[in-house]
């Protein structure tokens, strides 16, 4: 039976950790960091993660500056507002919250973001460097999966890792840093996508399986090998009959997979909370930092 891997207990911790520095910011007489994000349209899972990073800032002592604008926004004003952010010394970071409205070029938004202040890591300056395994954001989520594995000691060297996915956000990230020098890194890594041609073979290999699929319960216990370490970083609303109308799901089929693993993260209280966390530490890291 499985060990959990408990995001909720090891983000308590992180949020802790920052939680003091910045008192000690704020008792030293500065201000305290600043992130600001950036939300466009509707979309009801954008504004809950939204909402849970102002709540985290609130929670850690940041100031947060949450920027909306209705689904019908045009490219040039979103363009705007974030040359307004970049020149603003006075915000260390900010997000652009994903997905856009289809009007609005994703890239060329991502673009704009200065490299100094993308908490997110998307920019492909960020990402580019932390490829070549310089100093850069890491993407929240791959930095929380990497704490994760950090502080429960998994080991992680000579190991193959299967990722599931090949998003900018997750699955390709996360390939990279898997392979990068050091801890946790050093494995031998498989990256899987739709085009895979019997998941299964590769799955049923790994040492450690991360998947990023959004695909509830798509990873069953046979699957995987007797001592895998399952990360599972799918969060999809699944309908059912409670007062909310859905439950969270990952895409672990979580009983037949804890039977096998060595260990495994639970949806929710596994990714979710470590990549929260791992975006007020970007943040605090942009405040540290030499912006101009
Ligand atoms: N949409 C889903 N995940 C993320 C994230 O980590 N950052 C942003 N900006 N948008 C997202």
């Amino acid at each position: 039976m499985a060990q959990i891997l408990d995001g909720l207990k090891i983000s308590g911790e992180i949020k802790l950790e920052i939680k003091t520095e910045v008192e000690k910011i704020i008792a030293s007489g500065k201000r305290p960091p600043h992130l600001a994000a950036i939300l466009v349209g509707e979309n009801g899972a954008s504004k809950a993660y939204v909402n849970s990073k102002v709540k985290d800032c609130a929670e850690l002592g940041f100031k947060s500056s949450l920027i909306k604008f209705p689904e019908t926004a045009s490219e040039t004003e979103l363009l705007e507002k974030i040359g307004e952010l970049n020149r603003n010394p006075e915000i260390d970071g900010f997000i652009v919250q994903l997905p856009l409205p289809k009007q609005i070029d994703q890239e060329k938004i991502i673009m704009a973001i200065d490299p100094k202040k993308d908490v997110d890591g998307f920019h492909p300056e960020n990402f580019g460097k932390m490829a070549l395994e310089m100093e850069a954001f890491l993407p929240a989520t791959p930095f929380g999966i990497l704490t994760l594995l950090e502080r429960y000691h998994i080991s992680t060297e000579g190991k193959h890792c299967v990722v599931i996915g090949r998003s900018r956000i997750v699955g390709k990230p996360m390939s990279i840093l898997m392979s990068r020098k050091g801890f946790p890194g050093n494995s031998t890594v498989t990256l899987t996508h739709s085009h895979t041609e019997h998941l299964e073979k590769y799955t049923q290999d790994a040492d450690i399986v991360i998947t990023a699929l959004g695909n509830p319960y798509f990873l069953k216990g046979e699957m995987i090998k007797t001592g895998a370490v399952v990360i599972d970083v799918g969060i999809s609303r699944v309908a059912d009959d409670s007062e909310k109308g859905y439950r969270l799901a990952g895409d672990v089929d979580f009983e037949s997979c804890a039977e096998k693993a060595s260990w495994i993260t639970p949806v929710p209280g596994g990714v979710g909370p470590m990549t929260r966390a791992m975006l007020m530490k970007n943040t605090l890291l942009a405040y540290h930092s030499e912006k101009r």
